[in-house]
């Protein structure tokens, strides 16, 4: 289960989102060349067949999607229990990509992100609007409609990633980030995490926002030498 933050002190959480890369055996490789400094938390989130090679570090490991139900008849999928049982602290979910590619909805974005934490795991649920909804100025709408099958919950936290700025190189400026993340933040009393091209070079500017909680990084995550430097910046940046 997750603690409670102390009042008032800013911890930065910086989770990897491996997506679907990593072999368990380029898995086991990273964990061991991988250290997370100090001052920081550091999640990790690989694809399910490399969930167990990377427990044992100093960091919760988390998957990248998980069902509403214990068990049943649901082809592809993995429940609450079956990662409680494995020693994985959490879950990724509502990420664009399942919501866009694999016909997520908010519904059962909602019902995923309930059971989960009903069943003691932690929580990155995912919000964010697409290029066009942004230009047509329906961002907060989409941000209202995306939380509300969220409850606030110690062991939830929010990753705001602009669907237009992922994978592509493109990042939301650190304004529009920390917008986005105060307008979320006015909805669900959650930390938020922006997401989206978040490299070494931009780690500091967007991290320093003040209601930006940490990062939820993709690419940059599968190198080490990058995703170090990134939870470096966050170590460092004052609390
Ligand atoms: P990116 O991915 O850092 O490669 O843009 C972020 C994400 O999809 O979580």
């Amino acid at each position: 289960m997750v603690e409670l933050l102390p009042e008032g002190e800013k911890v930065v959480l910086i989770a990897g989102n491996w997506k679907m890369f990593k072999t368990v055996s380029e898995t086991a490789e990273f964990c061991r060349a991988f250290e997370p400094p100090a001052g920081v938390e550091v999640v990790l989130a690989p694809p399910f067949t490399s969930l167990a090679a990377a427990l044992g570090h100093e960091l919760d490991v988390l998957a990248q999607n998980v069902h509403w139900d214990d068990e049943g008849p649901f082809t592809g999928e993995v429940s609450a229990r079956m990662l409680r049982e494995l020693g994985v602290a959490g879950a990724i979910v509502g990420h664009s990509e399942r919501r866009r590619l694999f016909g997520e909805t908010d519904h059962t974005v909602g019902r995923r992100a309930a059971h989960a934490l009903a069943s003691g795991l932690r929580v990155i649920a995912c919000v964010g609007e697409l290029e066009a909804e942004r230009e047509r100025g329906e961002t907060d709408e989409v941000l209202r409609r995306q939380l509300s099958v969220l409850e606030p919950h110690d062991g939830l936290v929010v990753a705001y990633e602009p669907v237009w700025a992922i994978g592509t190189g493109k990042t939301a400026t650190p304004q529009m980030a920390q917008d986005a993340h105060a307008f979320i933040k006015s909805l669900l009393d959650v930390p938020v995490l922006y997401g989206g091209s978040v490299k070494p070079d931009n780690a500091t500017e967007l991290l320093s926002q003040q209601d930006v909680d940490g990062a939820l990084v993709g690419g940059a995550s599968l190198a080490v030498d990058q995703f170090s430097a990134i939870c470096e910046t966050a170590a460092q940046l004052p609390s």
